[in-house]
């Protein structure tokens, strides 16, 4: 892959793509890490010399058509504080730095069309992709416009990539992958290889529940697919794979719900397993504290409820904690370690979802290949 030191952009327009996709909240930005992730690469193309920077980023899904709701106005004011400089804003604005408005407003960004990728380059003399979140995606600023420029990754995309593809090639061991979140027929492919390459995996969050299924146990309302049940049925067997050995119950999904600890995993009826236990939590801790590498994707429950947020909220310290190299990817989990305060001290937090799941999986990202 190529980098910035490959690329020479003294005197030259440069079109950046970016993944500004930040969540907002009637026009408000609610978390600016994904600016503030991209902020070393602008600074390195500034001091560079760089003539012009254009700035092309995706918001949200709307639908190939101008939506307000999606303007990337509030991010390109965002963006003039945090660098202390003059953004200028609009697919019609002029001067050294320029952030063009959501490129999905324009049917031909999804659809990777070719005239969209040439007016694009119409823009600049060079091509630096930093939108790590975005590199899972063939569209037209990722992928089709990379074809017809001269190309580099840019400081975040290759950080990310040269992270999550050394510790699956090369882990210090032991390596402890910690996998939640709702659905294992979603990372199944991931799970797969964090069998192979990892020493150990512990699995939190609703995605127990299909396990704990195929294993023989009663698993009440929690969150369980009959296609997650045969999903996990293939993968048990293996002694990597370490389940919850107790849980925390709610009557429902909501914070002020009937709570009740259950020493166990079998699930009354009646009952839904919403957080893994305080033993699951100590045993987790221990193996997190022990590895030389740790690797974490998606939430051990329902930490956004706060009787549910005590088991991942202790992965999330022990992750800060450890010694290890410690890398925390997915939405979700990287939105607890922000909530708990612990985000500076895991090594690398990814700012992809969907991108660091598929890096994880060893696929490859067709914004990646597009700059080799
Ligand atoms: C993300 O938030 O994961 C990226 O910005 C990609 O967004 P998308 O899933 O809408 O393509």
């Amino acid at each position: 892959m190529k980098t910035l030191d490959d690329l020479d952009v003294a005197g030259r327009r440069v079109l950046v793509r970016v993944d500004f996709n930040v969540p907002l909240q009637d026009g408000r930005i609610g978390d600016d890490t994904r600016i503030r992730a991209a902020l070393p690469t602008l600074r390195e193309l500034r001091s560079k010399g760089a003539a012009q920077l254009v700035l092309v980023s995706h918001l949200g899904r709307p639908k190939g058509a101008p939506d307000p709701r999606y303007s990337l106005a509030p991010v390109a004011a965002r963006l003039g504080e945090l660098l202390d400089a003059e953004v200028a804003f609009g697919d019609d604005a002029t001067g050294e730095m320029v952030l063009l408005e959501n490129v999905r407003f324009q049917p031909g960004e999804t659809k990777n069309d070719p005239e969209l990728a040439r007016a694009l380059a119409a823009r600049a003399d060079v091509f630096v992709n930093d939108a790590f979140g975005a590199a899972h995606r063939a569209h037209a600023s990722t992928e089709g416009v990379a074809r017809l420029l001269p190309h580099a990754a840019g400081r975040l995309l290759q950080r990310e990539v040269e992270t999550m593809e050394g510790i699956m090639s090369d882990p210090r061991r032991p390596f402890v992958a910690v996998v939640g979140g709702a659905k294992v027929t979603d990372k199944i492919g991931v799970l797969r290889r964090f069998l192979e390459v990892a020493d150990s995996v512990l699995i939190g969050g609703a995605m127990a529940f299909p396990f704990l299924r195929a294993q023989g146990h009663e698993v009440g309302r929690s969150l369980c697919a009959d296609e997650d049940v045969e999903a996990a049925r293939g993968l048990l067997g293996d002694d990597k794979l370490k389940l919850p050995v107790d849980l925390v119950l709610g009557r429902a999904f909501a914070a002020d719900t009937e709570v009740s600890e259950l020493d166990g995993v079998d699930v009354p009826d009646g009952w839904m397993g919403l957080d893994v236990g305080p033993r699951t939590a100590a045993l987790y801790g221990e193996a997190i504290a022990a590895a030389g590498t740790v690797c974490w994707n998606g939430p051990m429950g329902a930490f956004e409820l706060a009787p549910f947020a005590a088991g991942t909220k202790a992965v999330a310290e022990a992750v800060a904690a450890s010694g290890a190299t410690t890398v925390v990817g997915g939405g979700d989990s990287v939105a607890a370690v922000v909530q708990f305060g612990l985000a500076d001290r895991v090594d690398h937090v990814s700012t992809g979802g969907g991108a660091s799941l598929e890096l994880i999986e060893g696929k490859a990202l067709p914004g990646v290949e597009a700059l080799k």
